[in-house]
């Protein structure tokens, strides 16, 4: 039987890469026959349509599991993909549900509740989170067996890893024992920009070989894909940035061991 490990993509910042690396990192892995649910976890709702789902059709998204008792399955949509995978969608409602779980007394642990009955049918479980550190993420980290956090290299990349780093932390040591740092990404790496490779080496000498070897370098294709509905690695295969993907997916599985 499969059980699903169940990562949670996650930065409090936004436009770092975390929605093109949750989406692309299912489709490399759906492309090796891997099944894959990728779980849209953001009301701005880029990784659904970013893999070709349209929400404006849907009755039904994360936002009505998380408050409506509604099955996780019964939001599943398998969007028209070259690689079978399975999609639970988010709509801009997903913004209210944050305050209607407050009041909740387990309200850190529904997301983790839901995916329970699900986590047989898959080999791995992809959240994308809001660019925030609200209950929609705490919910994601709760239910995650580890976080994997995209970096832009950017002067101010550093800045504000310690409160990421910090909420880690608290849900490790209340919530979930078992989170724990997949790894830190690079993305949208300039090759001929020298402030690019500072970063990336600051980044490096903090978090040492928690840094993966694949670096994403910065690529045209990755940013025209999701108006398309299609990852990178369907969009244009021969791309750098579907290469770089690829590649970081070959690493991840063979970190697991
Ligand atoms: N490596 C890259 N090269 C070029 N554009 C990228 C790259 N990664 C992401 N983008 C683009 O940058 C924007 C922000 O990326 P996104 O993945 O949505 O970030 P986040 O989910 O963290 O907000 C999007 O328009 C996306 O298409
Ligand atoms: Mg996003």
């Amino acid at each position: 039987m499969r059980k699903a490990k169940i990562i949670a993509v996650a930065n409090q910042k936004g436009g770092v890469g975390k929605t093109t690396s949750a989406v692309s990192l299912c489709s490399a892995l759906a492309r090796k026959k891997k099944k894959v649910l990728l779980v849209d976890s953001d009301p701005q709702g880029n990784a659904s349509s970013g893999i070709g789902v349209n929400i404006r059709e849907l009755n039904n998204h994360l936002y009505h599991s998380y408050t409506g008792d509604i099955p996780l399955s019964d939001v599943f949509v398998n969007p028209e993909s070259k690689w079978k995978l399975t999609v639970v969608p988010s709509s801009i409602d997903l913004a209210a549900a944050e305050m209607e779980l407050f009041p909740l007394k387990e309200r850190e642990y529904v997301l983790k509740k839901m995916l329970k009955p699900v986590q047989d049918q898959f080999d791995y479980i992809i959240i994308d989170c809001p660019p925030s550190l609200g209950l929609l993420t705490v919910n994601s980290l709760t239910a995650a067996h580890s976080v994997l956090i995209p970096m832009q290299c950017e002067y101010f990349a550093l800045e504000g890893l310690s409160q990421l780093v910090s909420t880690i932390r608290s849900v490790k040591k209340s919530l979930n024992k078992e989170l724990f740092i997949e790894g830190l990404l690079l993305t949208m790496f300039d090759r001929r920009n020298k402030l690019t490779f500072q970063v990336a080496e600051e980044i490096q000498k903090h978090f040492g070989d928690q840094v993966f070897e694949t670096v994403i370098p910065r690529n045209v294709r990755l940013s025209e894909c999701p108006s398309h509905g299609q990852s990178v690695i369907e969009y244009d295969i021969k791309s750098s940035g579907a290469k770089a993907y690829i590649k970081l997916t070959n690493e991840f599985i063979r970190r697991q061991g």
